[in-house]
């Protein structure tokens, strides 16, 4: 708990500016407190509310039943349909012609869709899926670009029933064929390729090769975006424009009952193997449908763009399901931030008057480093909301995100959440609540959020702990797909009743919340969860490496960067070539983000007596700290003093 000790000194605080707070949903402190306080002495009553504000095919009997806990059923006996909260329910209103998608490829190539025409396009490819035989319950892995026909991949899957497993495109193949294997995937909705950073990630030959000797995928569907050469299996591989074109647009939303499994999203745990959180129907849709609305203050005329991949839960939860469920009109982008210059972002929000924005630490951290001039340079008027997730923010970037890019005039929602929550649970009110930099602030409706001792006892202000759920919620996990133990294990077993979500935290005096970031072995990189023994396991496949253990260190642009220390095999030479080789061998072996940013070659590693590698004393020397705290469980101090020496 050292680091959580650390107490940061942050005592600015800023008030929803007055011009916002007149028009937002939520427009004083007692009214949020008001609000709190109901959804969590009366959860059932609150959500049953906000669960019939969408359109159910069938209604649902009860709300909640908690009797199979740590298995929530929320909104039991109701039958709904995603595909239908998203479309369908807007086309008997004035948002039948309103702008759903506006797109913006890498190469600067745009498209846009009503959320009429999107409806259509969701129908075709959902009768597409059902001429290829798959249908409901039947997994589809999904691995694309950000093009428009992603969400509409995601959205015809809930239409039929299938259930998506999106991976995000930055996989590697290796990546990509385990998660398919995990969730016995029968079909891979991908693409040609993809436009990142002037260059086509080849996303169908990535396909060919996680498939290659793999049983179980009857279809590749193939979308056509960057017109690069492909191969092709004319069993298996079929191009998406060809099979949609001669569809129908008539394909009615499959009745889902509330708990029938949405998605499998793959996440980084703190043992090796990905976990394939499993979301449900009802409750996600109900959370994800509110936290838009209310986090993102979202009104009929707003422009939103979040700029995260539909690869990652922010993009299920806040390109997809959240937003459209809520008739919004947002933006799309395909490509790299920086592409071709360096304004990119601030160019797209001044093209289409983006008034919401919502990014992550780690892409304004790089904002800040390429300099104001870029930002300045294209008008910003047209925001009046800022938000970040992933990661902790560091004050001094919040600040900056307020000033050049908001112009003082703009809340910030820090929005703290997880893969398995599914929806944001820790965030300010933009209209109800202060905020200070680098505090998520409170808990959402209907959250129970606190900080924990080890035994499970709530700590007192401003001491650090453990981060903790005390009440269901309704987008909540469900399980780990084909794991119910791990599921159990992970998330439920540290104190009774609780659900432990990994971070540390504290609680200040106002009980607003600071993560303090991950206390399992869980690194964070620009926001993006990796798991260190992934890493390691990677690292000792390659021939020349004998053991390695992989710490975070301190990272200025992306929070934390990959360290690896490796013992390598007798008669292989410690040299930088070698280094660069495992970089490239754990890119490979999962993607690009896991590289690491520093190989240490040592020729042992500290562990206790029992043989466990002493992680904390490698995580001070990773970030050149004095060690601290205790080393007399350490069975060689040499070790110590060597591994301090050496660095690639
Ligand atoms: C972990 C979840 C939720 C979408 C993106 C990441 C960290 C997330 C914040 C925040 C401090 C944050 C936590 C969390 N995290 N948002 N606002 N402040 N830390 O989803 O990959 O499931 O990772 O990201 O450590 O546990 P994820």
């Amino acid at each position: 708990m050292q680091e959580i000790e650390s107490v940061l000194k942050e005592n600015r605080r800023f008030e929803p500016p007055a011009e916002f707070q007149s028009k937002a949903r939520v427009q004083s402190f007692a009214e949020y407190e008001r609000l709190y306080r109901r959804s969590i002495e009366d959860p059932e009553a609150f959500w049953g509310e906000v669960a019939r504000e969408l359109p159910w095919m069938r209604p649902f009997d009860r709300v909640l039943d908690w009797s199979g806990a740590p298995v929530a059923r929320w909104f039991e006996g109701g039958e709904i349909n995603a595909s239908a909260v998203c479309l369908d329910q807007h086309l008997e209103t004035e948002r039948r012609t309103k702008t759903a998608i506006l797109w913006e490829g890498e190469p600067g190539d745009r498209r846009s869709y009503t959320y009429e025409e999107a409806h259509v396009e969701v129908c075709r490819l959902a009768n597409a899926l059902k001429a290829r035989g798959i249908g409901r319950g039947d997994r589809v892995a999904l691995y694309m670009p950000m093009v428009p026909e992603l969400t509409f991949a995601v959205l015809a899957c809930a239409r039929i029933g299938a259930i998506h497993s999106v991976v995000f495109g930055g996989f590697s193949a290796q990546s990509l064929r385990d998660r398919i294997e995990d969730g016995s995937c029968s079909a891979v909705i991908t693409a040609d390729g993809g436009w990142r950073r002037g260059k086509v990630l080849p996303l169908k030959a990535v396909v060919d090769e996680a498939l290659d000797g793999l049983g179980g995928v009857h279809t590749v569907l193939v979308v056509r975006r960057c017109e690069n050469e492909v191969a092709w299996q004319p069993e298996r591989d079929v191009w998406y424009h060809e099979l949609v074109a001669s569809q129908s647009s008539d394909c009615p939303p499959e009745p889902m009952g509330s708990e029938d499994t949405l998605f499998l999203l793959y996440t980084s745990g703190s043992t090796g193997k990905p976990k394939g959180i499993r979301h449900t129907t009802g409750g996600y849709l109900v959370g994800t449908y509110l936290t838009a609305r209310y986090v993102f203050d979202l009104r009929e005329e707003d422009v939103y763009w979040c700029t995260a991949d539909v690869g990652w839960i922010t993009g299920h939860s806040y390109i997809v399901y959240g937003p459209m469920a809520n008739g919004a009109t947002q933006v799309l982008y395909e490509g790299a931030p920086n592409q071709p210059h360096p304004g990119r972002f601030w160019e797209i929000v001044e093209r289409y008057g983006v008034s919401i924005l919502y990014t992550a630490p780690t892409a304004i951290r790089a904002f800040m480093r390429w300099g104001d001039e870029h930002v300045e340079k294209f008008d910003r008027s047209s925001l009046r909301l800022l938000g970040t997730v992933g990661e902790p923010i560091n004050p001094e970037a919040w600040m900056w995100y307020r000033e050049v890019v908001g112009g003082g005039r703009c809340p910030i929602v820090d929005t703290w959440w997880q893969t398995e929550t599914g929806a944001i649970m820790i965030t300010p009110q933009p209209g109800a609540v202060a905020t200070k930099p680098g505090s998520c602030t409170l808990p959402f409706f209907g959250v129970d959020a606190l900080v924990v001792d080890e035994e499970g006892n709530e700590k007192g202000p401003n001491e650090g702990g453990y981060l903790a759920v005390r009440k269901p919620w309704p987008s909540m996990l469900r399980g780990i797909w084909g794991d119910d133990e791990r599921f159990v294990e992970t998330y439920w077993s540290k104190w009774p009743g609780m659900y432990f979500a990994g971070d540390g935290a504290r609680r200040d005096e106002d009980g607003y919340f600071w993560i303090m970031g991950r206390v399992d072995d869980v690194l964070n990189v620009s926001g993006h969860r990796l798991s260190t023994m992934e890493i390691e396991s990677a690292l000792v496949s390659h021939p020349s490496v004998v053991e390695a253990a992989v710490v975070a260190r301190p990272d200025e642009l992306t929070g934390e960067a990959v360290c690896a220390f490796v013992t390598i095999a007798p008669g292989v030479t410690a040299e930088e070539a070698l280094g660069d080789r495992l970089k490239e061998h754990v890119a490979a072996e999962i993607g690009k983000l896991a590289r690491p940013a520093q190989i240490r070659f040592t020729d042992a590693l500290p562990k206790t007596r029992s043989g466990k590698i002493m992680r904390r004393l490698l995580r001070d020397i990773a970030a050149d700290r004095e060690i601290v705290g205790d080393t007399t469980t350490l069975e060689d101090f040499s070790v110590l003093a060597r591994l301090r020496g050496n660095e690639d």
